[in-house]
């Protein structure tokens, strides 16, 4: 009471106060933190809070750790999210990207152990599997984060191919094959193609199988691999250029979150396919105006070569098709238009199927990982027609990330499909540039969900 009314101490969400050396407490340090109203608290406003403990604490030598707040926060059925947002939590305010700096580390708090204060013994179990979930995806968020912060001078098509052999080479239960671009043409993805022609780093087509659910007919998930966008031809502004090391994003999503699914050996399939190319501008690069026939055989005219992800994923959703997939979701840091109707708070969901759209927003909720959708109708369609070919890779500036979806719809018939645009949630800007790892919990509490393995 002294303290709060001193004000070193308040109910805003996040403020936070670290009290050391209490007499008659073992406890090295308190961090006591603001929640807010009473009985009024949101999975959201516990990780701002957590978060800001977190932080406070981070560059101390604090080894073990009680986290407290489970005991004001759970309500039935909550502990296993309370416990797998905690571990995601500490992920979060401990991670930094330093593999690429020379000089001294900073150092930081290494957790040994972690407790949560629980009301009953009943809810031991949901905790321990909140804390076995939250591991697995703090350890695929970090892969994520870490695959969008490389520089596109290592983090090649090559690289990512590398990288998804690698996973499969430490996870025995993950399958990687990697095509080269003779065998993409062979299979006539000339879409895919006419965005690589630019570069001289060689495209490849990542695939990546999970096999855990017996003859279920798997999940496809397709990441868009742009592992630097300089938008070809059509080419992009000087200013803030190097954040498009981040168009690749949705790869790096998709190899993580099926990676994540292995470590859990959950009891359903999952398929990544991981197109991935660099586009850039040369004499030997694609031009506005030229045509070109997708593997669908549907002509394509490339009105703007900036318009390149839709180029490579529709390519990457025909092959998909392959594995008869029950679901295919796609993944792309797509569209500026969408970071102009979201923001950089919710990720862009479009689908086909209106189940399939409200099993990923609750996923996204229930992950704190959000989407909102977006309408796919014939009438944005109509944007993308051509005079020359079938239809053309850019509608105008209106609804630029509907008509987006829309061209990717054009490759989908017949099956389930959904297109998560994170173009405004995969990283941050600013001062505090850098990766998020999203949409990886989305992704990952679908298949939670999908597998039954959420209590
Ligand atoms: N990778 C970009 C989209 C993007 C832009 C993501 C900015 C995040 C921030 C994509 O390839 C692109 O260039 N899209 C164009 C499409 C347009 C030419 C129809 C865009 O959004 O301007
Ligand atoms: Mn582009
Ligand atoms: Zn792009």
């Amino acid at each position: 009471m002294r303290l709060l009314r001193s004000g070193d101490l308040s109910a805003e969400v996040g403020r936070c106060t670290v009290l050391t050396d209490i007499p008659g407490v073992r406890a090295k340090r308190i961090a006591v933190v603001g929640l807010g109203n009473a009985g009024e608290l949101a999975i959201g406003t516990y990780r701002k809070a957590l978060a800001s403990a977190l932080n406070a604490l981070a560059t101390t030598r604090c080894a073990s750790l009680l986290n407290g707040l489970t005991l004001e926060v759970v309500r039935d059925g909550e502990i296993y999210y309370l416990a797998r947002h905690t571990v995601q939590c500490i992920e979060a305010a401990l991670y930094r990207f330093t593999t690429m700096k020379s000089g001294r580390k900073e150092s930081l708090m290494r957790l040994k152990e972690v407790g949560l204060a629980l009301t009953s013994r009943g809810d031991a179990n949901a905790g321990r599997r909140g804390l076995a979930h939250g591991e697995a995806l703090a350890e695929g968020t970090t892969l994520a984060k870490d695959l969008g912060n490389l520089p596109a001078n290592v983090c090649t098509p090559s690289y990512l191919a590398r990288c998804a052999q690698k996973l499969a080479r430490d996870l025995r239960n993950l399958n990687t094959r990697v095509l080269n671009e003779a065998e993409m043409k062979r299979l006539g993805m000339h879409s895919l193609l006419s965005v690589t022609a630019g570069t001289d780093e060689p495209a490849k087509l990542i695939v990546m199988q999970y096999k855990g659910g017996a003859g279920d007919k798997p999940v496809v998930l397709v990441g868009k691999g742009v592992t630097f966008d300089a938008g070809g031809i059509s080419l992009k502004p000087g200013p803030g250029m190097d954040e498009m090391k981040f168009d690749m994003c949705g790869a790096g999503a998709v190899i993580a979150t099926i990676a994540t699914v292995a470590r859990l050996k959950l009891p359903i399939n999952v398929t990544a396919v991981v197109p991935a190319v660099e586009n850039l501008p040369s004499g030997r690069a694609t031009k506005p105006g030229d045509i070109v026939k997708s593997m669908s055989h549907q002509t394509i005219e490339i009105l703007n070569t900036d318009a390149e992800g839709r180029l490579i994923l529709c390519d990457a959703l025909t092959y998909a098709r392959r594995f008869r997939p029950d679901v295919m979701i796609d993944v792309a840091t797509l569209t500026g238009a969408c970071v102009i109707a979201l923001g950089r708070h919710r990720t862009g969901v479009m689908a086909n199927d209106d189940d399939l759209a409200e099993a990923i927003v609750a996923a996204g909720i229930a992950a704190d990982d959000r989407g909102w959708r977006l309408p796919l109708a014939d009438e944005y369609a109509q944007q993308l027609k051509s005079n020359f070919a079938d239809f053309a890779n850019v509608g105008g500036r209106e609804a630029g990330a509907i008509t987006a979806g829309c061209f990717l719809g054009k490759f989908t018939d017949g099956v389930r499909w959904a297109h998560l645009d994170i173009a405004g949630t995969a990283w941050t800007s600013g001062d505090q540039k850098g990766a998020s790892g999203r949409p990886v919990p989305m992704l990952t509490e679908y298949l939670l969900a999908r597998a039954g393995a959420l209590p």
